[in-house]
């Protein structure tokens, strides 16, 4: 078997200004996610991290240094990417079907493709039977899970979840959580993940490693090998006294960030 390269995506010194460096989204950020782990970054509003993904997907471009994704440096969105969202990201007068199918097709997939795929992840997904209902008829819940199944559905080396559960009740986003981490520790649909999100918690869950970002313009803090094995028990997990430091230390981490930037801080 083919052995994969050891940083999946490899940021060096790593810089994003927008508006003729007027703001300034991270700067010199040096990060390596290695393959198949999932690395969850936490970090204030506005600290860059959205924009951070964005590089990795190849959508806009660095203001200095690079991003290599499979050892190749970024320019366009790599083949081997998917990103989701947190807003969803469906289009409202597309079937679930379709919507699922859609990043398959825009890859040029053929029909029996498309058909195998997205009808493997919509089982998984707990969504068979609703192909041909329109987003509005759907929870958020099963909307978010047909962003998933999009994604998925092009089998990328690399998934890039930008706060995908964070406009989900607390009860929603426990069962997504746990059907990620479900999904994650299959060995045939295992992925290299970068997870965003506000929550520690939810950090602390899913990650192999937690990130934590300073305010803007953000720089990387630390970051924390999480030490809970895999496959993973949530509940044994959410129940560990070591969970319990984690979530001090990372939330310490993140309120200790520079005066300067704290009115920009809304991570609790
Ligand atoms: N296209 C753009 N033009 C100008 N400024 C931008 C643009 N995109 C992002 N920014 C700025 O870059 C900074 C980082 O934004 P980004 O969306 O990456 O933050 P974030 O960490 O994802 O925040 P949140 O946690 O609120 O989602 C912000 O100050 C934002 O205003
Ligand atoms: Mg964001």
């Amino acid at each position: 078997m083919e052995t994969p390269p050891a940083a999946a995506i490899r940021a060096r010194n790593a810089s994003k200004l927008f508006l003729d460096g007027a703001v300034v989204a991270f700067r010199q950020l040096d990060l390596e996610v290695r393959t198949q782990e999932i690395l969850c970054i936490v970090g204030p509003s506005g600290c860059g991290k959205t924009t951070f993904l964005r590089c990795i997907a190849g959508l806009i471009d660095l203001s200095a240094g690079d991003i290599l994704v499979a050892g190749k440096a970024v320019s366009g969105p790599p083949d081997s990417v998917a990103m989701v969202f947190q807003h969803f990201g469906l289009l409202p007068w597309k079937t679930v079907y379709q919507n699922a199918a859609f990043g398959l097709a825009m890859a040029g997939a053929s029909r029996e493709t498309i058909r195998d795929r997205v009808g493997h992840y919509l089982d998984l997904a707990g969504l068979s039977g609703f192909e041909q209902h329109y987003p509005y008829q759907l929870s958020g819940g099963m909307q978010q899970r047909v962003g998933l199944v999009r994604a998925l559905a092009i089998n990328p080396a690399i998934l890039l979840m930008d706060e995908p559960f964070a406009a989900l009740d607390a009860q929603t986003r426990e069962i997504l959580q746990n059907e990620l981490l479900e999904l994650m520790e299959r060995p045939d649909e295992r992925k290299t993940m970068v997870f965003i999100t506000h929550s520690i918690d939810e950090a602390i869950l899913l990650g192999d490693r937690v990130a934590v970002m300073t305010a803007r313009p953000g720089r990387l803090k630390e970051v924390i090998e999480m030490p809970f094995g895999r496959p993973r028990d949530p509940e044994a997990v959410r129940s560990d006294p070591r969970f319990a430091e984690l979530r001090a230390h990372i939330w310490h981490q993140l309120h200790t960030a520079p005066k300067r930037a704290a009115k920009t801080r809304e991570v609790a």
